[in-house]
């Protein structure tokens, strides 16, 4: 059992946040098959603070999927602090910690000053990560880039290791990359060797055997992965089979039918809308005869009936 902060965690794989992909049904999947932590999409704190009725549905959690992570996203060291003691407030059970986006790197958040504006800004993420600490005993953790455009990794995760955070996640890759090219893992290396907290490593974790290699090179506590898993559950059910020493089983049709009926289920159960399942059932369609086809029809459904149907149909 390894530890953030005081939480402690089971060996595995951590749920990425994922804007627009990891609401309450997505990330209860994600636990049913065995990812150990899992983390909110990114959070507006000043939303939070202004009492945003649509950001408060974003703080939905279900019993089944805890432990979860808050992500927050903003600049201001009050509001964000402000906003978790908000949240602790209203919702003292919802979350077991607060990550920090530091990753954000689309041009609105650049020109908004938050998300990976911030690698560029490490006393600024200091003195966040030291507000949020003065707010909670709940740890905190700040998922990074190596930078915006120039590699900043190092001084920022120092700053928020001296002023509290309980681990650091690093996304291996430059905020302008966004998500081409290939995480840079040495980097990854690079941290475990400067930190003394817990590091999760992050990024093109996509199966059991990129697992393994990101933990043997990086040498990190935690790996955490997001686009692996979009449509994709399963993943972590093989993730846990290997830490548990099993053998690690394929993924064949019938896991595929079993995984979409579920999340169909939970999508019902938290009253999601089509555009938050076809995302899962398009990364779901995938490495089968008849895929495509079928993928093209989970692109054009209008309704989650739409998705549903087609999807039962090919697999009875
Ligand atoms: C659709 C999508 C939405 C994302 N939203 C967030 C987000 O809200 N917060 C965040 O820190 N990272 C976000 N990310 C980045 C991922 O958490 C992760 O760092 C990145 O995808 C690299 O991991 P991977 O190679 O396993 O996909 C998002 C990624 C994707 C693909």
């Amino acid at each position: 059992m390894q530890k953030i902060g005081n939480l402690k965690i089971k060996e595995g794989a951590f749920l990425a946040p994922m804007a627009d992909y990891t609401n309450v049904a997505f990330r209860t999947l994600a636990k049913e098959y065995g990812s150990t932590l899992g983390y909110t999409e990114l959070v507006s704190a000043k939303a939070i603070c202004f009492n945003s009725k649509r950001t408060f549905e974003m703080l939905e959690v279900s019993e089944e999927e805890k432990p979860v992570f808050l992500q927050l996203f903003g600049n201001d060291p009050e509001v964000i602090a402000n906003a978790i003691k908000i949240v602790e407030k209203k919702l003292p059970k919802n979350f077991v910690g607060y990550d920090l986006n530091c990753g954000c790197s689309v041009p609105k958040a650049i020109k908004g000053k938050y998300g990976c504006y911030l690698m560029d800004h490490p006393v600024l993420v200091g003195k966040i990560i030291a507000a949020m600490k003065n707010a909670t005993k709940k740890p905190i953790t700040a998922k990074l880039r190596i930078g915006l455009e120039k590699e900043t990794f190092l001084e920022v995760a120092k700053e928020a290791e001296k002023n509290g955070a309980d681990a650091i996640c690093l996304h291996a890759r430059f905020g302008k990359q966004g998500y081409s090219g290939v995480a840079d893992w040495k980097k990854i290396k690079e941290l475990k060797n400067k930190v003394k907290v817990p590091v999760i490593g992050n990024g093109d974790v996509v199966d059991v055997t990129t697992y393994k290699k990101m933990k043997k090179e990086t040498n990190c506590d935690f790996v955490m992965v997001a686009r692996g898993i979009i449509g994709n559950a399963f993943l972590f059910k093989q993730i846990k089979q290997f830490c548990e020493g099993k053998k690690v089983k394929e993924k064949n049709e019938k896991e595929i039918l079993i995984e979409g009926k579920r999340f169909l289920e939970l999508a019902n159960d938290f009253s999601l809308g089509v555009n938050n399942v076809r995302g899962y059932f398009i990364g779901l369609a995938n490495g089968f005869n008849g895929a495509k086809k079928l993928r093209d029809s989970f692109a054009r459904a209008k309704n989650i009936e739409e998705i549903e149907k087609p999807f039962l149909k090919f697999f009875k």
